[in-house]
C-alpha cells in the first residue's frame, strides 16, 4: 500500500460501553484526505461518542472495549494524554454545536484563534497574530483585526462559530470533526457556515467528519454518509446511491424528513414512529425493529452490515423491500 492510500481517519470495529450498555457497537468507517463524511442519525444514536473517541475526549463513564482508531495510519488508542493533547488542535480538531459555550469568555477571540499556533507551532504572539487575523478574514469575519480584540459576548452566535472554525483550522489539521456545527444557529447563518465549510475543504484540504441529524445538510455537503441507529452503522456509502435508493428503512424515513422545495416536510424526525429508545431498552437483534414498518420475526437476529452496491452497505434483512416502502 502506498502512503497516499492510508486514510486520514480509519475507525475499525470500535466498541464503547457505558455502564452495562453497548453504546457504540462495532463501528467502522474510513475517510480520505479532502473528503467529507457525514455521520447522521437522531439524537442518542452514538454519533458524538464515536467522534469524541477519536480525540480522546470521551466522558469518564465511557470505556473503549474493542477496536482501533488510526489517524494517518497511527494507532491512537494506546496513546497517553500528552500525545493526544499534542494531536488535538493540531493534526485533528473538533468544533461543537454551541460555539459560545466552547469559547473562553475571558479571552479575546483573536487570542483563542492564535492559541494552537503558539502551543503546537511555537510561534510568538506577534507572528501568530498575523496568521490568526488572516484566517479570521478567510472564514468571513469582517474587519478581522478589530474583531480579534473583542470578547465572545461581543459577537453573534454565527460569528462565534466562525471563530471556532478559524481556531480549528489555524494549524491546517488533517482531520476536522464538526459535531452538529450549525444546529444552534438560525437558518440563514446555518447556510452560510455550511457554505464556508464547503469552500474550506478545498483550501485547507482537511478531511471532514460532519455530524448532523439533518439529511438536507448531508445532501448539500457530504461525499459519503454513515447512518447510525442505536450505536450501530445501519447504512453506509457514497451519498448519491444512498439518496437515490436507500437500502435501510431508517435511512428512507430520515430522507422523508428533508423539506421539499415548497418547504414542506413529508414527516418530521419525531414522526418516525416515536423516539429513539434509550440505551437500556434497545431491543435484541435489529435495534430499529421496534419502530420499523418492515420488521418481522427475522429481525430478532442482528442483520449484518452487508454489501448492497459498490461501496454501499446496509444492515437490514429486508433491504430488498425498502424501495417499495411508501
Ligand atoms: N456521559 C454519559 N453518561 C452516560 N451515558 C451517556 C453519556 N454520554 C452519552 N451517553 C449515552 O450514549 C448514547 C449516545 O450518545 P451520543 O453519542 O451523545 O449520541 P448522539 O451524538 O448521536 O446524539 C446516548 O443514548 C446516551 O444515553
Ligand atoms: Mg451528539
Amino acid at each position: 500500500m502506498s502512503v497516499t492510500d492510508v486514510p486520514v481517519l480509519a475507525i475499525d470495529d470500535l466498541v464503547i460501553d457505558i455502564g452495562g450498555n453497548r453504546i457504540v457497537d462495532h463501528v467502522s468507517l474510513s475517510l480520505g484526505s479532502g473528503r467529507i463524511l457525514a455521520i447522521v442519525g437522531e439524537s442518542g444514536c452514538g454519533k458524538s461518542l464515536t467522534a469524541l473517541s477519536v480525540l480522546g475526549l470521551l466522558p469518564k463513564a465511557a470505556r473503549i472495549t474493542g477496536g482501533e482508531i488510526r489517524l494517518n495510519g497511527r494507532d491512537l488508542l494506546p496513546l497517553g494524554e500528552a500525545a493526544l493533547s499534542d494531536i488535538r488542535g493540531n493534526e485533528a480538531t473538533i468544533i461543537f454545536q454551541e460555539p459560545v459555550a466552547s469559547l473562553n469568555p475571558l479571552m479575546r477571540v483573536g487570542e483563542q484563534v492564535e492559541e494552537a499556533l503558539r502551543l503546537h507551532r511555537g510561534l510568538s504572539a506577534n507572528a501568530a497574530r498575523g496568521e490568526a487575523i488572516a484566517m479570521m478574514a478567510r472564514v468571513g469575519i469582517p474587519d478581522a483585526s478589530r474583531r480579534a480584540r473583542q470578547y465572545p459576548f461581543e459577537l453573534s452566535g454565527g460569528m462565534c462559530q466562525r471563530i471556532m472554525i478559524a481556531a480549528a483550522l489555524i494549524c491546517r489539521p488533517a482531520l476536522l470533526i464538526a459535531d452538529e456545527p450549525t444546529t444552534a444557529l438560525d437558518v440563514t447563518i446555518q447556510a452560510q457556515i455550511l457554505e464556508l465549510m464547503r469552500d474550506l475543504r478545498g483550501d485547507v484540504g482537511s478531511a471532514i467528519v460532519l455530524i448532523t441529524h439533518d439529511m438536507g445538510v448531508v445532501a448539500d455537503l457530504a461525499d459519503d454518509v454513515c447512518v447510525m441507529y442505536g450505536g450501530r452503522i445501519v447504512e453506509s456509502g457514497p451519498v448519491e446511491p444512498i439518496f437515490a435508493a436507500p437500502r435501510h428503512p431508517y435511512t428512507k424515513l430520515l430522507l422523508a424528513t428533508i423539506p421539499t422545495l415548497q418547504g414542506q416536510r413529508k414527516m418530521t424526525l419525531r414522526t418516525i414512529e416515536g423516539m429513539v429508545p434509550s440505551a437500556e431498552s434497545w431491543p435484541d437483534g435489529c435495534r430499529f425493529r421496534t419502530r420499523c414498518p418492515l420488521a418481522d420475526e427475522a429481525c430478532v437476529a442482528t442483520p449484518p452490515l452487508a454489501d448492497v452496491g459498490p461501496g454501499h452497505a446496509a444492515a437490514c434483512w429486508h433491504s430488498a423491500d425498502v424501495e417499495a416502502l411508501a
